[in-house]
């Protein structure tokens, strides 16, 4: 593969570099169909704008999709009784028009949700039943609305924190550690029961989290709820997390019993400082040229470090196809991945297989490699 990258970059600056990048051989879902689901997540513009350019790699290479925002609480129910369904309704529509698996993501969230969803009409705390409530009543609805036609829904996504306590958030405060539960409880009562329900987190191959979700998964099945999966969600790096700590969670996880789902692939290549690991939304940092040294494009030398990261990614998972179902990217191109503004608002990202231009990188050779054993 490493010679095949260096013919690529030679290549890439002459003549013969778009054909060649174009003739890419196979696609990913193809490559991995034997082995598992490859999926992308999609932001508002590609699910409403028809003709958007990206739309194209989306029904090339992936047979699942997940909307990137719509189907959150805020950007679905922003107002008490006030519905935005069009985002939502398109991704099933892109969905079955070209038989793509569909995500529902997600139904219970600290962040993107309403400050509403915990206040009483006069703004003030709500009780512990009408919260649970209200959950049931998004629930009920988008399982009225959608029903089997989503076929996997991220029940809870970050409920525990790095150290593996629980996050101390509205959900907490009002539920304590009857929030993880009482979600799956509603779920599984309200939703049909082809549906499978997911836990997503991140950071998961830290060992806090790692064993505390492990603790949460038997838990749940220690009281009868039903949970079918966890899903992992890889906002990675060029050099974090070993590959080996990946592995111990995905090994940890499927020990459970359920099933491991890659949710929102990513490789950052940016420069990160040691307190911007993970995906906590509340950390931000001031852009430098220290930080953001890639704005004309990717150096070869990193191009080629990300092609061979990726496929020691997927090396990883190909190993553990037995117990992975589905890995998604977290985006499609690079122009649209949100690492363009996390942790550091205004950055230019490269980490996804598709550049700017919509055209595939090294990396998506690399990966497509993976498949095929080189
Ligand atoms: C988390 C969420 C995603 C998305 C990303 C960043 O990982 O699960 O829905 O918001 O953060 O955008």
């Amino acid at each position: 593969m490493m010679r095949h990258l260096a013919l690529l970059a030679v290549l890439s600056a002459g003549s013969l570099a778009a054909p060649l990048l174009r003739g890419t051989p196979g696609t990913l879902k193809e490559a991995f169909a034997p082995h598992f689901h490859v999926g992308a997540a999609l932001n508002t513009e590609i699910l409403t704008v028809a003709d958007h350019p990206a739309r194209a790699l989306v029904t090339r290479h992936f047979s699942s999709i997940t909307a990137a925002n719509a189907m959150k609480w805020g950007p679905f129910n922003p107002e008490p009784g006030v519905y935005v369904t069009e985002p939502a309704d398109a991704l099933l529509t892109l969905a079955e028009a070209h038989g793509m698996q569909v995500i529902g993501h997600t139904l219970f969230w600290h962040q993107q949700t309403p400050r509403w969803v915990f206040q009483d009409v006069q703004g003030g705390p709500i009780s512990r039943e009408a919260l649970l409530e209200r959950m049931r009543e998004r629930v009920r609805l988008l399982a009225k609305r959608y029903g089997e036609r989503v076929h996997l829904w991220d029940v809870v996504n970050e409920a525990i924190e790095d150290d593996g306590s629980l996050r101390k958030s509205a959900w907490h405060r009002i539920l304590g550690a009857d929030f993880v539960p009482e979600a799956f409880r509603i779920a599984g009562e309200e939703l049909p029961a082809s549906v499978q329900l997911i836990y997503n987190d991140y950071s998961m191959f830290l060992p806090g989290r790692r064993d505390a979700v492990v603790t949460m998964v038997r838990d749940l099945q220690a009281r009868g709820l039903r949970i079918d999966g966890v899903g992992m969600q890889g906002h990675w790096g060029l050099d974090f997390p070993r590959i080996e700590d990946a592995e111990a969670a995905i090994v940890a996880f499927a020990a459970t019993g359920v099933r491991v789902h890659i949710t929102e692939l990513d490789v950052d290549v940016l420069p990160r400082s040691p307190d911007m690991f993970g995906a906590d939304l509340n950390k931000r940092a001031q852009i430098s040229p220290e930080n953001n040294p890639y704005t004309d494009g990717l150096p070869t030398e990193i191009q080629e470090k990300l092609a061979r990261r990726y496929a020691e990614i997927f090396a990883l998972f190909v190993r553990h196809a037995d117990k992975i179902d589905r890995v998604t990217f977290w985006g499609v191109t690079d122009g649209d991945s949100w690492l363009n503004g996390f942790p550091v608002r205004g950055r230019t990202n490269h980490p996804l297989l598709f550049d700017r231009a919509n055209q595939p990188k090294p990396a998506l050779e690399a990966v497509i490699g993976v498949a095929a054993g080189k």
